[in-house]
């Protein structure tokens, strides 16, 4: 049967995700849901941090940008996440550091795990098992096991959640209890508005990625949004296997906005990720960016977070990047679970 968008052809969506990649995306509000249970460990015997390190990679580090996203509207001290081996010098008595690595088996935090032992700077593991969870067991080292079996970074619910756990432990509010129950209210609201049974006519994300369609996606976000502009560039990559630029407002009007001179521009979908408490002259900013490159674009789109505290907007976008790049990647007719260029770095490294 015809039905119009060939992203409304449920068959065909699942005949290019035999994985199910779907199911675990539309799972994503009871994974929050769940996640927000899970007990903290008993931590290491400490004052409340003066620094925090979230040592992690790709869709665990992910978890990290959104903490700090998040505490970067409220929390007084330094939330750094680290992306590659070791620690950076930061990391000293008074830091935590939260190793995160969802198959537990990434080298780089594996090495900023020795890192925080040989340092004895205080360290909790969250991670679905691997290395990880072994190195953290054999060293008596506090560590939150997570539900295991899906793609890194479509466990970002639950490597985030326990995150915060630990912080609150530990005094460190990233987000409050409000902000939790409105962000899982709101990305229970977006699931059915989202999920392949609501058709193209009436689903963002579907329409979006129709609108993407064979050019590369340009996002932009602004002060708060900008990590979730980072985060949709690599579900673009791992989930459509296309590539995906990322920026934010107002760092790239001092550089990125001039590359948008370049006939190659027109190749390009510019996508805003706009916020209704951003402040007005982030607003005037994106109005005047559409204005200067938005004719350069092959095509422009703007998305609105939902909700009102900083954890609602973020995963609100976060989801709607998800399954936007999910329908890229069945346009495309690539699966969107698999990563083999990826997994083939990590075997040859000996570290899958
Ligand atoms: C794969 C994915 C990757 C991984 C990254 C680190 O689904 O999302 O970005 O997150 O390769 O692996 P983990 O998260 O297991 O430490």
């Amino acid at each position: 049967m015809n039905h119009g968008s060939p992203l409304d052809d449920l068959s065909a969506i699942a005949a290019v995700d035999p994985h199910g990649a779907r199911d675990v995306l539309a799972r994503f509000p009871e994974q929050c849901r769940a996640a927000v249970t899970i007990e903290a460990p008993s931590l290491p015997p400490m004052k409340r941090p003066r620094v925090v390190v979230i040592a992690g990679m790709g869709g665990s580090a992910s978890a990290g940008d959104l903490i700090a996203a998040c505490a970067a509207e409220r929390v007084e001290i330094p939330i750094v996440v680290h992306r590659g081996y070791g620690l950076p010098s930061v990391a000293w008595d008074e830091t935590l550091v939260i190793a995160v690595s969802y198959s537990g088996n990434s080298a780089e935090v594996l090495s900023a795990a020795d890192a925080a032992r040989a340092r004895r700077v205080p360290f909790v593991a969250v991670t679905a098992g691997g290395a990880l969870a072994e190195m953290a067991e054999q060293r008596r080292q506090p560590c939150v096991r997570v539900p295991g079996g899906i793609m890194p970074r479509m466990a970002l619910g639950s490597l985030f959640f326990p995150m915060a756990r630990v912080l609150r432990a530990l005094d460190v509010d990233v987000v409050s209890g409000e902000e939790i129950a409105e962000g899982l209210d709101v990305v229970e609201a977006l699931r059915p508005e989202l999920a392949p049974e609501r058709p193209a006519a009436s689903n963002e994300a579907k329409r979006l990625a129709q609108a993407i369609d064979t050019r590369w996606p340009a996002v932009y976000g602004g002060p708060v949004t900008g990590a979730v502009a980072y985060r949709w560039k690599t579900d673009f990559e791992e989930n459509a296997k296309v590539f995906g630029l990322a920026g934010a407002l107002p760092e790239m009007n001092h550089n990125t906005i001039e590359a948008w001179r370049t006939a190659l521009a027109r190749q390009l979908h510019l996508v805003l990720l706009r916020d209704d408490r951003e402040e007005p002259e982030i607003a005037r900013r994106f109005e005047l960016l559409r204005d200067l490159v938005g004719s350069a674009a092959g095509g422009v789109s703007e998305c609105r977070a939902r909700g009102r505290g900083v954890l609602a907007r973020l995963l609100s976008l976060t989801y709607l990047g998800q399954w936007t790049s999910y329908y890229l990647a069945v346009l495309r007719g690539v699966d969107p679970w698999s990563v083999p260029t990826l997994d083939e770095m990590k075997r040859r490294l000996g570290n899958g």
